[in-house]
């Protein structure tokens, strides 16, 4: 069994982290700390995320970043929101969901009882594409340990997955939205829901009462699994 503390250190070495080990440190006794089964599976903690994040070299994107955009909320919600990426007024401020998309997206979750501050909202990119161009495959593969990081610190009870790039990254299909909406999904052993981005919602508002409804399934689905 891999020692919690070497399993740490891989991780944060695979997240570009220095490693800082104490000499006499560097290789745990086999066994030891094997009897504690940890809640959260081992690795960066909250604070060495966000220095993680925040001096990310990973991708050709921190060239053009403002700064980057970890993720805002409750570090314990039962809610995870999940966008694309970043956009130009996010970019500025350092926080997800703050232009006009951001703030339908407060209204919808504000209408299933959720909050700015009761979720967690994170994007798969933490850092702003140029011209608010799609995500590239390398920079969310660069990006991925970060978000699925977050993901194990947070352990929500479901998943909310907003637009085409978030959902069909996080499920890893190429299915329309259209078609992933409305259902449960799992992420590992987490319930995850599609639905569409607010940025669409806003040129198509025929299509909110679909997207309440996909929050009012996340909202059963989110109730059901509680203990
Ligand atoms: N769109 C997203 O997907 N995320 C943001 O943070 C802003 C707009």
């Amino acid at each position: 069994m891999i020692h919690p503390e070497q399993q740490r250190r891989a991780y944060l070495e695979a997240l570009g982290i220095d490693v800082w080990v104490p000499r006499g440190q560097a290789d745990p006794e086999p066994g030891a700390g094997d009897s504690a089964t940890p809640e959260v599976p081992d690795g960066p903690d909250w604070s060495e995320l966000r220095g993680a994040v925040s001096s990310c070299t990973r991708c050709p994107l921190h060239e053009s970043r403002t700064q980057t955009v970890f993720g805002v909320g409750n570090q314990e919600a039962d809610w995870m929101i999940i966008g694309e990426a970043p956009g130009a007024e996010e970019d500025r401020r350092g926080e997800p969901f703050v232009g006009r998309a951001g703030k339908l997206l407060d209204e919808m979750l504000r209408a299933v009882g959720q909050g700015r501050d009761s979720v967690f909202i994170a994007n798969i990119l933490k850092c702003r594409p140029p011209n608010n161009r799609d995500p590239r495959p390398e920079e969310s593969a660069q990006c991925r340990g970060y978000l699925e990081r977050q993901i194990a610190l947070v352990q929500p009870r479901i998943i909310v997955a907003v637009g085409r790039i978030a959902a069909q990254l996080l499920l890893d299909t190429d299915t329309p939205v259209g078609r992933l909406r409305g259902k449960t999904h799992r992420l590992g052993e987490i319930p995850l829901v599609v639905t569409y981005h607010p940025a669409y919602l806003l040129r198509s508002p025929s299509q909110k009462r679909k997207s309440w409804e996909d929050l009012c399934l996340a909202r059963r689905v989110a109730t059901e699994v509680a203990v």
